[in-house]
C-alpha cells in the first residue's frame, strides 16, 4: 500500500498547492491512501468545514492535526461530525473529534493517529502511554500510520523507537521544517522526524516574515498574516506491505509548486 503524508498545509498558498497537485501526486505514485496536516489551513490557524470539505472531495483521505486545531472556533462542531479529520489523542478525554481514524483502504484496515508532544508545546497527556491504550484498543488494523506532531526532535526520535515494530510508519509534524532523517527502523517502522511544511516559503514557517520578525523584536507585534510565494509541497511517501504491516520503503518529498 502506497500512502502519502502532506506535512502542514498552510494558509491559502498550501491549499492551492494540494488542490491544484493531489491528483497528479495521486497517480504518479500510485497512492491508496492520502493523509495531510491539517492544523494549519485556515489562514495559518486552524480549519473551516468548508476548506476541509473541498480538499477531502479533491483527493485527501484523512487529515490530522496539531496545537492549532481549536484556534477557530467552526472546528468544535466541525471535527465532531467528521471522522476523517482527527486531533491529538492525548488531549483530555472531553475534548470534541477523535484521536484516531480506522478505515478500509482496497480491503485492508487501516488507523492513522495523531499525538502530540509535550517538550515546548501545550499542555497535554503522556503521547507515549496514550499510544500505548490506543494500540491496545483499536479494532484489528494491519497498518498503523502515527503522526507526532512535537517540537522537539528527540521527542519524536524517541516516539519513532518507542512505536517501532508496532505501527507500520511514525512521521513528524509541527515544525514545518523538513529532516533528512527517513529511514525503516529495525522493526519495520517507516520513520521521518519531520515532513516539513506546505505553503511559502518565503516567510518564516509559513508566515509574513515582517509580522513575524516584529513579534521577536517588539511587545506590541499582533498575530501573523500568511506568507506568499516561493511554494513547496513537502510530504512523505511510504510503501507499506499490506500482509504484515510493515514499511518497505520511505522517500522525502519535495516539490517545487509554481503559482
Ligand atoms: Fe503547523
Ligand atoms: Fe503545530
Amino acid at each position: 500500500m502506497k500512502v502519502l503524508i502532506i506535512g502542514d498545509v498552510v494558509a491559502k498558498p498550501g491549499r492551492i498547492a494540494v488542490l491544484e497537485r493531489i491528483q497528479d501526486l495521486r497517480e504518479q505514485y500510485q497512492i491508496d491512501l492520502a493523509i495531510m496536516n491539517a492544523e494549519n489551513l485556515a489562514g495559518g490557524f486552524s480549519v473551516t468545514p468548508g476548506l476541509c470539505e473541498q480538499l477531502f472531495s479533491s483527493g485527501i483521505d484523512v487529515m490530522t492535526s496539531g496545537n492549532h486545531i481549536f484556534d477557530k472556533k467552526e472546528a468544535i462542531d466541525y471535527i465532531a461530525k467528521q471522522p476523517r479529520l482527527i486531533r491529538p489523542a492525548n488531549y483530555p478525554p472531553n475534548t470534541p473529534g477523535s484521536g484516531y481514524w480506522v478505515g478500509e483502504v482496497n480491503g485492508t484496515r487501516v488507523a492513522v493517529m495523531n499525538l502530540m508532544g509535550r517538550v515546548f508545546m501545550p499542555p497535554s497527556d503522556d503521547p507515549f502511554r496514550i499510544v500505548d491504550g490506543l494500540l491496545a484498543s483499536l479494532p484489528d488494523t494491519t497498518i498503523r500510520i502515527v503522526d507526532m506532531h512535537a517540537e522537539a526532535t528527540s521527542e519524536k526520535v524517541a516516539m519513532g523507537w518507542y512505536l517501532d515494530g508496532r505501527v507500520s510508519a511514525v512521521v513528524g509534524t509541527h515544525t514545518h521544517v523538513q529532516t533528512a532523517d527517513e529511514r525503516i527502523l529495525p522493526g519495520g517502522t517507516a520513520y521521518l522526524t519531520d515532513i516539513g511544511m506546505t505553503g511559502s516559503y518565503a516567510g518564516v514557517i509559513g508566515m509574513n516574515k515582517a509580522d513575524v520578525i516584529a513579534r521577536f523584536t517588539s511587545a506590541t507585534a499582533r498575530r501573523a498574516d500568511h506568507a506568499t510565494g516561493q511554494v513547496r509541497i513537502c510530504a512523505a511517501l511510504i510503501d507499506i506491505d499490506e500482509s504484515t504491516g510493515k514499511a518497505r520503503s520511505i522517500e522525502r518529498l519535495n516539490l517545487t509548486h509554481n503559482q
